[in-house]
């Protein structure tokens, strides 16, 4: 009995004495997240993700990266117009479906109603994949017609990229969307590099402060 009686107000201590220490670890985690978080920057909101600055390895990276998203295979999904564009040429799409509000296009005209979850075998059909369309009206992410300088800006912003983090970005690389540009269907050329070349060269960019090139290229 005389040890039970010892023990109760050390246990009481102890209690107490824990509830201060979790209060104190919990305010000084919401002071550091407070200096941490900044929404709009995707680089403050990734986190994990190592950023160690360089800006003449980026740059270079990014003249890879460039080539690829001017490539037919990425730029016809994203066209300056609300038409998206075909072939190794880049021309309008016959018949003209449009982007709509959420990209999958109108009416009658909805890129599924032709486009499959995968490629239709032959020469000049749709390609496919289960959610093919463009990006949505208020997200147009245009790549045609935008200078490497341009282009780079654009995706790091957040407003102009749907929001995406630094992860993301990087996530995005191995998108099924983007995949397809790797098997395109019959008759279309690939992009010219490897989707591994390619994504090595989209981390490293991203990786290396995600620097855009300067206006005028010499
Ligand atoms: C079928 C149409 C389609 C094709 C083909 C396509 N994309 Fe996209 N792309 C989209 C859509 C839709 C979005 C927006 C969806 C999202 O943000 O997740 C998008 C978003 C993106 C983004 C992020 C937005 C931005 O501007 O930061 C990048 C980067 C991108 N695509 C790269 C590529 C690359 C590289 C290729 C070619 C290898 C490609 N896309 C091919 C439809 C396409
Ligand atoms: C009426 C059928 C039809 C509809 C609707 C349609 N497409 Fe197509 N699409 C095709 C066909 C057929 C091809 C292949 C044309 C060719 O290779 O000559 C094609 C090709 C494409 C290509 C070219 C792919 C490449 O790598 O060059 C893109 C991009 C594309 N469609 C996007 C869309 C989007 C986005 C929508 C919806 C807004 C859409 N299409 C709606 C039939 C359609």
């Amino acid at each position: 009995m005389k040890t039970k009686a010892a023990i109760k107000p050390s246990r009481y201590f102890h209690t107490k004495a824990l509830f201060a220490l979790s209060a104190m670890l919990f305010m000084i985690a919401a002071i550091a997240s407070s200096f941490r978080s900044k929404e709009d920057d995707p680089f403050k909101k990734a986190g994990k993700q190592t950023i160690n600055k360089d800006s003449i390895e980026s740059v270079k990276a990014f003249a890879s990266v460039y080539k690829v998203l001017m490539s037919p295979r990425c730029m016809n999904c994203h066209p300056a117009g609300d038409v998206p564009l075909q072939g190794d040429d880049s021309h309008l799409h016959t018949m003209l479906p449009k982007r709509g509000t959420d990209g999958t296009g109108v009416y009658a005209m909805k890129c599924a109603n032709c486009h499959q979850e995968t490629n239709t075998p032959g020469l000049h059909t749709p390609p496919g994949n289960p959610k093919w369309h463009l990006p949505p009206a208020d997200m147009k992410m245009v790549f045609q017609g935008k200078t490497p300088h341009e282009l780079a800006k654009q995706l790091m912003d957040p407003n102009q990229n749907g929001h995406k983090n630094l992860q993301q970005l990087i996530e995005h690389a191995s998108d099924t969307l983007v995949l397809a540009g790797w098997n395109p269907g019959e008759g279309r050329t690939l992009p010219p590099l490897s989707h591994k070349e390619f994504k090595k060269a989209w981390i490293t960019w991203l990786t290396k402060g995600g620097y855009a090139p300067a206006p005028k290229p010499q």
